[in-house]
């Protein structure tokens, strides 16, 4: 692990105090098959990616990925080293039950318990996720997210982690983006691949039943073992901002039909119309117990950002003439992270028990260019990014969002997805040949911002 030397006075963004709380939580994130590896190491089952990419044998898949599985101890020190005060990762499903349901792999679960042990002798939080769409290819056999017996087996799935892990781990996570699990169903660019654009609110609706499944049983794991646990979910969001005054009605009903159904179920226990519609024209059934379900109280909320987009009035979304893009064609803008939170708040934030909780920004970060030197690895697009986007959660704290925490995404370069290890938004860089670690300049500034905000 090579930790370049970082001049805060002579740093080209600020090293500043930010006016959050006390408790603020600087963190990084991860997931299971993006940095782990070892596929077929201890036990592991198949999961579906193992198959997407056996069909697309020319992609990079995620077989030695950052071979995490196997350094971990020195990538925990290396966290330590930064100074992260929390870090987030996945469990993969196809490691801990490897046929997604049946027997347990306990050398699978090992490796969970030696990293959550780890983390916490180092003084590292950790914030566990149950699912981050590894999901086992027996699980897809049966129908994968299709299916409500899945959703079911996810539920003693989650049971399982939690009877292993609850006594040590406090923060839960069901799932991780549920509108990108879906893509997975609607078009190939993830897996499965299914490009079957009529499962879109199916596939929505079963992963949110799934959830509240699993909420019901860590939550009685929580009740019979007194561990106060906080339990919650991380969305993906993207506000969809109006091209011009008269787009106003199409970018909202654009949020509503990809990013805010999913708050609509959780926290009002209703779907909005443009969804139901969809529902009923694509033959799904929606019930009254399944809104319940779902409409279940959740401690904390997880925020996913990256980029925003812009709808004109005929919904479509249109590029933004001389927008900053990211390496992902994403647009960087963000004062809108700050309005979508203040107008979430304004939303969702008054419901009564199943009000929107406290937020975390749970991923925030970029692709861009990375320059590698025998000095260092200089990205300064990227903690540009990084500080533009603390300052704007700053604004929406500011105005009265409870906001607790912010995890880059992403702790190191990693496999991203179907495109493969081209694409880096780590704040550490991984070397492909070596796989050695160096700390970008990126990640130096925010070691020393977590040295200055924690008090
Ligand atoms: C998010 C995913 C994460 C990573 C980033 C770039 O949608 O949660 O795994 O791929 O995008």
């Amino acid at each position: 692990m090579k930790f370049p030397k970082f001049s805060a006075t002579k740093s080209p963004v600020p090293v500043r105090r930010f006016a959050f709380g006390r408790d603020f939580v600087w963190g990084a994130s991860t997931s299971a098959y993006q940095i782990e590896g070892a596929t077929a190491q201890d036990g592991r089952g198949r999961s579906i990616w193992e198959d997407y990419f056996a069909k697309r044998p020319h992609l990079d898949n995620g077989e030695v990925a950052c071979d995490h599985y196997n350094r971990m101890v020195e990538d925990v020190a290396m966290m330590k080293k930064m100074g992260l005060k929390a870090y987030r990762f996945s469990v993969s499903w196809p490691r801990v039950i490897p046929d997604g349901k049946g027997a347990v792999n306990q050398a699978g679960l090992d490796f969970y318990s030696r990293l959550v042990d780890e983390l916490l002798a180092n003084g590292i939080e950790p914030y566990l996720t149950l699912y981050h769409w590894d999901l086992p290819a027996a699980m897809e056999a049966i129908g994968g997210w299709q299916s409500r017996e899945v959703a079911q087996h996810f539920a003693d799935y989650a049971r399982v982690v939690v009877d292993r892990l609850g006594d040590r781990v406090k923060k839960w996570c069901t799932f991780n983006e549920l509108e990108v699990i879906v893509a997975g169903y609607i078009g190939d660019g993830l897996a499965p691949g299914l490009s079957d654009y009529k499962l879109r609110v199916k596939v929505g609706h079963n992963l949110l039943v799934a959830h509240g499944l699993a909420l019901k049983a860590l939550r009685e794991w929580d009740s019979q073992h007194d561990a106060g646990l906080d339990l919650g979910i991380v969305l993906n969001l993207v506000p969809a901002e109006p091209a011009t005054k008269s787009a106003t009605t199409a970018a909202r009903r654009h949020w509503q039909r990809f990013y805010s159904w999913y708050m609509d179920g959780l926290f009002k226990g209703r779907y909005p119309d443009v969804v139901l519609q969809e529902a009923a024209k694509t033959g799904v059934v929606i019930t009254a117990e399944d809104m319940e379900l779902i409409n279940q109280p959740i401690d904390y909320l997880g925020v996913n950002w990256y980029l925003r987009q812009v709808v004109n009035r005929r919904g479509r979304v249109i590029r933004v003439p001389a927008a900053q893009e990211t390496l992902m064609g994403w647009e960087m803008h963000a004062p809108a992270l700050t309005r979508m939170l203040v107008m979430m708040q304004a939303e969702y934030g008054a419901l009564g028990a199943t009000s929107m909780p406290p937020i975390y920004i749970t991923e925030n970060g970029a692709a861009l260019e990375d320059k590698v030197s025998p000095d260092g690895v200089h990205d300064v697009g990227r903690m540009t990014y990084t500080y533009d986007h603390i300052s704007a959660l700053e604004m929406a704290y500011l105005a009265g969002v409870d906001i607790r925490g912010y995890f880059a995404w992403s702790l190191m370069d990693n496999l991203e997805w179907s495109l493969g290890y081209t694409k880096t938004f780590g704040i550490v860089h991984v070397d492909r040949q070596t796989l050695e670690r160096t700390v970008k300049d990126t990640g130096l500034w925010y070691a020393a911002t977590i040295r200055k905000n924690v008090r």
